[in-house]
């Protein structure tokens, strides 16, 4: 299905023209699955230069095909700088709103809404800039950081909030994705086990609900009370980090914020927990705290390290911890490839959208097109061999 998918999409890509002699600049994880969407996204004639947002999630062979294919490959957080100083790029699409922010900065921009000076001068931007015609984010961390933005300098598509980021990949594909990290990282079946979620976003409740039906036993926790709620009617016990995090074997968090865990958290793990962070911020798992007071580091494997901590008066405890707190679903390409290759498409199509459309939408925060979701699961149908199963045509509001 994903090729398929991806043919069909740079097919219509091509035809349309819209991306010919444009130039993209992408921030995104540069794995096997991106190298098949950038494939597809240069049939349209445009010309590519791609960063990494995460370089736990890199893929050397993936890095080197993509280069074969003539694309330029900045890593690191200075090749976000170096992107932009070498390319004008008409789109930016992005992951966690780090090139956009990158450009911002370079362009005197990106006060925050707390920022007196920016508000003397919403919307200004640097004389001298080249503006791309706009951009898109894909993921929740990145729209939270754009909207704490007084003004945004160009249109920007929210992806992560269209109908098929949020419910396919997001709840299927990272719960999917944790199953199969939790059986490759535990070597151990996963039934009757004790299971606590953090966060009951669209990726938590995913991850819940993935979890019991491999048969775990599974408690959700949440800052918000209807998100509690919805958790609660959707048949999961609620607890408190302290209290799932001292019971469980599988410890999952799925917030996206920055220092959830603190040491008074650590303190009470249950001995043997594997940690998996699927949060976008590697630093949701404040490992610094926990480190502080371990007092043995063992790695088990590449991607498996154990902390034993003790405290006065109790035994010491082991605290495994997956992928360095970086996303284990993406670091181990856990899940079917079938829900990032359709977020991915996604992404081309909104890419061709703001190409071709930037001169009649606002510089805000803007929702996926209609007509773009609309194509995309079409064309996902023709791959899956379900064309014609979607019979009636939904009001477009
Ligand atoms: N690993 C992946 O492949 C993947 C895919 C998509 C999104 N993400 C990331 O996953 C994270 C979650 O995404 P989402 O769309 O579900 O976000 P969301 O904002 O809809 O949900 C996050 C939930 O966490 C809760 N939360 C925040 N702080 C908390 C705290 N201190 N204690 C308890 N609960 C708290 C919030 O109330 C919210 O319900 C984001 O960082 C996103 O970027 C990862």
């Amino acid at each position: 299905m994903e090729q398929r998918l991806l043919n069909l999409v740079a097919e219509r890509i091509s035809e349309r023209g819209h991306l010919r002699g444009k130039t993209i600049a992408w921030n995104c994880h540069l794995t096997s699955l991106t190298e098949w969407a950038a494939a597809a996204l240069l049939r349209s004639g445009c010309r590519l230069i791609m960063t990494e947002c995460n370089s736990s999630t890199s893929d050397a062979a993936a890095i080197r095909a993509m280069e074969n294919l003539g694309i330029s490959i900045y890593l690191g957080e200075s090749g976000r700088h170096q992107a932009l100083a070498a390319s004008t790029p008409d789109v930016i699409s992005d992951t966690g709103l780090e090139l956009i922010t990158v450009w911002m900065q370079i362009n005197g921009l990106g006060s925050q809404k707390s920022d007196r000076q920016a508000s003397a001068s919403p919307g200004g931007t640097a004389a001298t800039a080249k503006i791309p015609s706009g951009g898109c984010e894909i993921t929740t961390s990145g729209i939270m950081r754009l909207r704490r933005l007084n003004s945004l300098p160009f249109p920007i598509l929210n992806i992560n909030n269209g109908r098929i980021k949020s419910t396919i990949e997001n709840f299927h594909g990272v719960g999917q994705g944790v199953v199969e990290a939790y059986n490759i990282l535990s070597q151990s079946s996963p039934v009757g086990k004790q299971a606590c979620v953090v966060g009951y976003g669209n990726v938590g409740a995913g991850v819940a609900h993935y979890l019991q039906k491999s048969g775990m036993h599974v408690s959700v926790v949440d800052a918000d009370p209807v998100r509690c709620l919805a958790a609660h009617y959707d048949g999961f016990a609620l607890t408190t980090i302290k209290d799932g995090l001292s019971r469980c074997d599988l410890f999952v968090t799925a917030t996206g914020k920055i220092g959830l865990l603190r040491k008074e958290d650590w303190i009470h793990a249950n001995d043997g927990v594997l940690v998996i962070n699927v949060g976008h911020n590697k630093e949701e798992l404040a490992l610094d705290h926990l480190k502080e007071i371990s007092n043995r580091c063992l790695t088990i494997s590449d991607h498996l390290v154990e902390y034993e901590i003790s405290s006065p008066g109790s035994l010491s405890r082991r605290i495994r911890i997956a992928t360095d707190g970086n996303p284990a679903n993406v670091v181990l390409l856990t899940g079917s490839p079938e829900p990032t290759i359709l977020h991915l498409a996604t992404e081309i199509l909104c890419i061709e959208h703001i190409a071709a459309y930037s001169s009649s939408l606002d510089s805000r925060e803007l929702p996926v097109p209609f007509l773009v979701e609309k194509e995309v699961a079409e064309l996902a149908l023709e791959a899956l061999g379900l064309s014609g199963c979607a019979h009636s045509e939904p009001d477009s509001g």
